[in-house]
């Protein structure tokens, strides 16, 4: 854990403000909260909760950077979860509003997705709908 957040901080950021906020979910008390903002932990035995401080972000133009930086050191840390052999998955399926009220965050610390992290099921056959990829041709155009 401590080497999957570590590589999460080494993530480029807007300005390098690095605005993440990222709770380590893995008491009895905090899974719990976790199956009430989501279906998908999956069992495992520690979410982390990405969330992006909105005051810290940088923000320009009526854009703020807040989500982009937390997206870009949530797959940081996914990339190197899947170097060590740990299992994950990046998880979406909550209300934002009601994972603060949950876990008590702040108004200016947004949620930003779940990263469920543990061992695949031995008798887990992989998901077609995660292995199916758009050929280059469908998402790349050469200019
Ligand atoms: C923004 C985003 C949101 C996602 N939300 C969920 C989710 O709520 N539940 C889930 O089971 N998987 C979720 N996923 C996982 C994707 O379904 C998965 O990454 C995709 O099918 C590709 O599979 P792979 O990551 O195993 O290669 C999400 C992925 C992303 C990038």
């Amino acid at each position: 854990m401590e080497q999957i957040l570590k590589i999460g901080s080494l993530a480029p950021t807007a300005k390098n403000l690095q605005p993440q906020q990222i709770y380590v979910l893995q008491s009895a008390e905090a899974l719990n909260k976790t199956d009430e903002i989501t279906p998908c932990r999956y069992n495992a035995p520690s979410v982390l909760l990405v969330c992006s401080d909105k005051n810290i972000a940088w923000s320009d133009d009526g854009y703020s950077s807040y989500e982009t930086d937390a997206c870009i050191v949530a797959t940081h840390m996914i990339l190197e979860a899947t170097n060590l052999g740990v299992d994950s998955i990046w998880v979406r399926k909550f209300n934002a509003a009601n994972v603060k009220k949950v876990f008590g965050l702040p108004e200016n610390i947004q949620p930003v997705c779940l990263i469920s992290l543990g061992y695949a099921d031995e008798s887990y056959q992989g998901n077609p709908l995660h292995t199916k990829r758009k050929p280059l041709e469908e998402t790349v155009k050469f200019m």
